[in-house]
């Protein structure tokens, strides 16, 4: 079921949501199906399941070549729950971003560009990737909402904040 994604203002995108403790489920393929139904609905690269309200640590994303380097290998379609994030190496990489809880805005944002990443399918199977570029800032992106932060917290520079058709950025999809 497509589901109303919260925009930034409600209080329930700033809350630190609560780690899945059963796997498998009914419940949690249900939140699952409603995520990739919201998601495509909407054409995101990514949604967290505090964008439909939902106050537990899961993230769905990719499943779409790479919008900025087609080239580069597509960010699998992934369901990631419980997640761990650790930078690999010191460097940042700036890009721009959107995020479906933002609408109609996009923000140049700072990002780890290396690291490692670990959590759980829906199964309860643990897994682990290290990742790098558009697939790190997606990872990152959808995991900040699990701790209440949105992207415009990060933006440093705020003359490259501003509205999608002003800009004008073709590649860039909201989060
Ligand atoms: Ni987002």
């Amino acid at each position: 079921m497509i589901r109303e994604v919260l925009r930034m203002g409600d209080p329930r995108l700033l809350r630190v949501a609560q780690p899945v403790t059963a796997f498998a489920t009914p419940q949690l393929a249900e939140l699952l199906r409603d995520m990739r139904d919201t998601m495509a609905h909407l054409d995101g690269a990514g949604l967290a399941a505090p964008q439909i309200g939902v106050d537990l640590r899961v993230v769905i994303f990719g499943g779409f070549a790479n919008p900025r380097y087609p080239d580069a290998p597509p960010v699998p379609d992934t369901v990631l729950i419980n997640p761990d994030l650790t930078p690999f190496g010191e460097e940042e990489e700036e890009g721009w971003e959107g995020c479906l809880s933002v609408p109609g805005l996009r923000g140049w944002v700072p990002r780890w560009k290396r690291l490692y990443y670990a959590g759980y399918d829906e199964s309860g199977r643990r897994f682990e990737r290290r990742v790098e570029g558009f697939h790190a800032r997606v990872v990152q992106h959808e995991c900040d909402h699990l701790d209440g932060i949105l992207y415009p917290m990060r933006v440093r520079d705020f003359r490259r904040f501003g509205f999608t058709d002003v800009l004008d950025l073709p590649d860039v999809v909201d989060e």
